[in-house]
């Protein structure tokens, strides 16, 4: 890195605040675990549990399905348990590195699979710190008055970018979607958002193909360039640095003690970078959202997920502090306080355990091929079906 990011100004005072009112998130059903990964790889359980925390992940499966069928997912869900008309909605951002189609964009798909139309609607692409940045966004146009209902939606459908006979970014990522309604809050809401990035980051984390720079042809098919490139140990140190930095930033800007943040959001790439950045803040594991055991990292899903897993365990008033960190480099942070207690019929946690429930009867071993075709090349989707 050559320069070092601007440091952090002093906490924002919006006039209006943009409160969560209802969070929904949809995993699919099929579960790919550590040791069907460690069937198609040089790779164990133990590797990945000590070195990432992660014992499952899921993974969209079927065709034709693409990031929006989990997004609208999720969006169909928020809007059913609020019992809000699809007509209400002003807005809708869709927070994804994975978009279905370079255009249009996921956000314009999803709004038309749920019914919303003729609104604005549109895609924020900042890897991992992609829903800490749309949330940013959709949080403005609720306090200048813009708009008053606003659905924000992390989505990723990491699988169709994976390069699953890479060890070392297979075992990672995971798909999912998570879709948050913005509205006006009246004392409990976003209350200030930090967000940054360095592009010198760049080569230790991107797709090397399918983009204006190099757009796809057979050779870079065989090459497997259309696969996520990660050098781990060098984004590692970024990332605990980073994550860390932002919430501290945040706590600091806003007089915040660790006894007064009452939960840690971090996102889910590691669960290393996890405690390292609830060691940082101060914060007891026991106060610190973790999902990446069941869900992997799901990118711009991850936080949305985390909310709608916990939802159940969070009270009006609440301290919240969101952290990502991401490709880009992206990071960011939002500190907020949450508007509202548990919802009577449990849909958070509990919806996500039956899921994935009924994902673990529907394991994914040697149908794989199926949905990764680049992924797999003939030999080794022919030795994995030996295995079976
Ligand atoms: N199974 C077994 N061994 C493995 C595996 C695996 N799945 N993956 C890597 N290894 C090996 C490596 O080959 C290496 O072997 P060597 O020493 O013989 O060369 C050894 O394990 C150590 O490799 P490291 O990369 O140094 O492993 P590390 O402990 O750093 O863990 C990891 C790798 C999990 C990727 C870690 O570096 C990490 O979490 N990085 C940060 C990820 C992140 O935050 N990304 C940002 C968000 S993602 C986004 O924005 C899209």
């Amino acid at each position: 890195m050559t320069k070092q990011p601007k440091k952090a100004k002093a906490a924002r005072r919006p006039a209006a605040c943009a409160a969560i009112t209802a969070v929904h998130g949809y995993v699919p059903p099929d579960v790919l675990t550590n040791a069907e990964l460690a069937q198609m790889v040089d790779t164990s359980d133990q590797w990945i549990t000590e070195r990432t925390g992660i014992k499952e992940r899921h993974i969209l499966r079927g065709k034709g399905l693409g990031t929006s069928h989990m997004g609208a997912e999720a969006v169909r869900g928020l809007l059913k348990k609020t019992g809000i008309p699809p007509g209400d909605i002003d807005l809708l951002i869709c927070a994804t590195t994975t978009p279905d189609f370079v255009f249009p964009s996921t956000a314009n798909l999803i709004c038309d699979m749920v019914g919303i139309r003729g609104i604005g609607s549109f895609d924020v692409q900042a890897a991992c710190s992609g829903f800490i940045y749309a949330l940013n966004i959709g949080a403005q146009f609720i306090e200048t008055g813009t708009y008053r209902k606003i659905v924000v939606v992390g989505a990723d459908k990491m699988s169709a970018i994976i390069d699953y006979t890479d060890r070392a970014t297979c075992v990672l990522f995971g798909d999912g979607a998570g879709a948050v309604l913005l509205e006006p809050g009246r004392q409990y809401g976003i209350m200030d958002v930090l967000i940054a990035s360095d592009g010198a980051g760049a080569k230790h984390l991107h797709q090397k193909a399918g983009g204006s720079r190099m757009p796809p042809t057979a050779e870079t098919v065989a090459k497997r360039l259309h696969y996520v490139h990660q050098e781990g140990a060098a984004v590692y140190k970024y990332a605990v640095a980073r994550m860390a930095e932002v919430a501290t930033d945040l706590m600091e800007r806003n007089g915040l003690t660790s006894k007064m943040v009452d939960w840690l959001v971090p996102h889910q790439a590691n669960k290393r970078i996890i405690e390292a950045t609830a060691e940082r803040t101060g914060l007891p594991l026991d106060r610190v959202m973790v999902t990446i055991n069941k869900f992997g990292n799901t990118t711009a899903a991850t936080i949305p997920l985390c909310l709608w897993e916990y939802e159940g365990k969070l009270k009006r008033g609440d301290r919240l502090l969101l952290a990502a960190f991401g490709g880009g480099f992206t990071w960011g942070g939002i500190y907020m306080t949450w508007a509202y207690d548990p919802p009577k019929s449990q849909t958070g946690g509990s919806a996500g355990e039956k899921q994935a429930a009924k994902g673990a009867t529907r394991r994914l071993a040697a149908k794989l091929a199926g949905i990764l075709p680049l992924a797999l090349s003939g030999s080794f989707a022919a030795s994995l079906l030996r295995r079976e």
